[in-house]
């Protein structure tokens, strides 16, 4: 079947779900084809952070009805190391500006919701999506929908934002790639539990990192920093819980515990692709770059990259100007590069890296004395709180 449209969308997570909708409420239609069922979608557990500017968006646009009813708003962080607990204040250090805690999950139902409830067109459980021609006006988006009838949607431009897995990135065909894995992983879990704490804990400890977000007032959000090679069947609810009690124990506070509901293992790695366009085929979120989820950067990153394709799309589409389309990558790429630059320095300031990852014992011990005296300066002066602050919280949306 022969269709047409002005911009096919390839993946329902937040990038593709939110382009629909800021691209409708500016006059253009899309489609959005989408491999996974709408249940998987909207249950893959995974981030839990908002920035001040990614709730400002969704607010703006409708959107935010339910995470600001549901949504915990923070003032901070506390960040734990050599037996000591310091809370960074977040509105203080950086003029107002808070974090949400309000899990993807609940933003991807938001968005699929309101976006089936305007008539959008979403298909879901697609299989063999391709793109074609993106060299031309009228590159092709093709898809074979849940009944096996195949597509060719004619469209003027394409969102590849079908994650780090999709076929998008393949797509171009020069990239220039920077990349690094991480020698350890994050075990997650989701806990029917109250959070034993009012803010997130990142905690540095000799056991390696761990982390205490949160869901709501009932279900709490650990990770725990694990071998990359790890088998998340090796990993009993019991030796997960006391691997919690040993990195985040705290004299004079408890971690409560409780039946754990989920529970997964996700690699650490940076990753960037640039440029993030080619021809009419433009790439959004994590089919562009992913970043280690220490900073809680990847969600919002996705968001802002959004933002600017729809007012690029817009230009060009609407008003016949390339000028926003043409400097896409690059609009892009500088806010990417920071959150990739504040995730490292996260990442590398809280794991605990393996003794085999340096030339000898003293090189680790090195790199250990270090992160306890970054630890130190975040805490002690003002500027180091703040740099932390202002990245954390995220800067304003372009
Ligand atoms: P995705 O959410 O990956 O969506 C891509 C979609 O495309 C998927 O639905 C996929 O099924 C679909 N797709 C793929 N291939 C095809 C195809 N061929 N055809 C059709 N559809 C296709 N970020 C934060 O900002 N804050 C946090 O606190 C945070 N914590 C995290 C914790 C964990 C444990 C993890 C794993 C990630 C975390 N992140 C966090 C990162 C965040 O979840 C991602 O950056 C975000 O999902 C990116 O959204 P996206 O829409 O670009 O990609
Ligand atoms: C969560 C995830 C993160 O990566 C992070 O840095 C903070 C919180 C979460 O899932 O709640």
């Amino acid at each position: 079947m022969r269709t047409r449209t002005q911009v096919g969308i390839i993946g329902a997570g937040p990038a593709g779900l939110l382009l629909q909708h800021l691209l409708a409420q500016q006059g253009v239609d899309s489609v959005l084809v989408e491999n996974r069922s709408r249940e998987y979608c909207e249950k893959r557990q995974r981030a839990g952070v908002l920035e001040h500017g990614s709730v400002e968006l969704l607010k703006e646009i409708g959107l935010g009805d339910r995470m600001v009813r549901e949504g915990l708003t923070h003032s901070g962080i506390y960040l734990q190391f050599d037996g000591e607990r310091h809370h960074i204040d977040f509105p203080s250090l950086t003029g107002g500006r808070t974090l949400t805690v309000y899990a993807q999950t609940e933003v991807v139902k938001d968005l699929i919701a309101a976006g089936l409830a305007a008539g959008h067109q979403l298909h879901f459980e697609v299989s063999e999506t391709a793109v074609r021609d993106i060299d031309t006006e009228r590159p092709v988006l093709s898809f074979v929908d849940a009944d096996g009838v195949a597509h060719e949607v004619e469209c003027d431009a394409i969102a590849g934002c079908d994650g780090f897995h999709g076929v998008s990135r393949p797509a171009i065909p020069s990239l220039r790639v920077s990349e690094r894995t991480y020698p350890f992983a994050w075990l997650g879990i989701l806990a029917t539990v109250p959070p034993s704490t009012d803010e997130l804990i990142y905690a540095h400890s000799p056991h390696g990192f761990a982390m205490h977000s949160m869901r709501s007032t009932e279900v709490s959000r650990l990770y725990i920093q694990v071998d990359p090679d790890e088998k998340i069947e090796d990993w009993s609810d019991e030796r997960i819980w006391e691997q919690l009690q040993l990195r985040l124990g705290h004299p004079g506070w408890t971690l409560s515990e409780g039946p754990i509901t989920e529970k997964s293992i996700t690699p650490m790695r940076s990753f960037v692709a640039e440029p993030m366009r080619h021809g009419r085929l433009f790439l959004a979120g994590d089919a562009a770059h992913i970043v280690p989820p220490t900073g809680a950067k990847g969600l919002n990153l996705a968001v802002a990259d959004v933002k600017v394709l729809a007012n690029a799309l817009v230009r060009l589409l609407v008003e016949g100007k390339a000028d926003l389309a043409d400097a896409y990558s690059e609009t892009c790429l500088t806010r990417v590069w920071r959150s990739t630059w504040f995730s490292w320095f996260m990442t590398s300031m809280l794991h605990r890296f393996p003794v085999e990852s340096f030339a000898s014992p003293a090189e680790a011990e090195f790199q250990e004395r270090l992160q306890i005296a970054q630890l130190r300066q975040v805490v002690s002066s003002t500027a180091a709180a703040t740099n932390l602050a202002e990245n954390y919280a995220g800067w304003p949306l372009p």
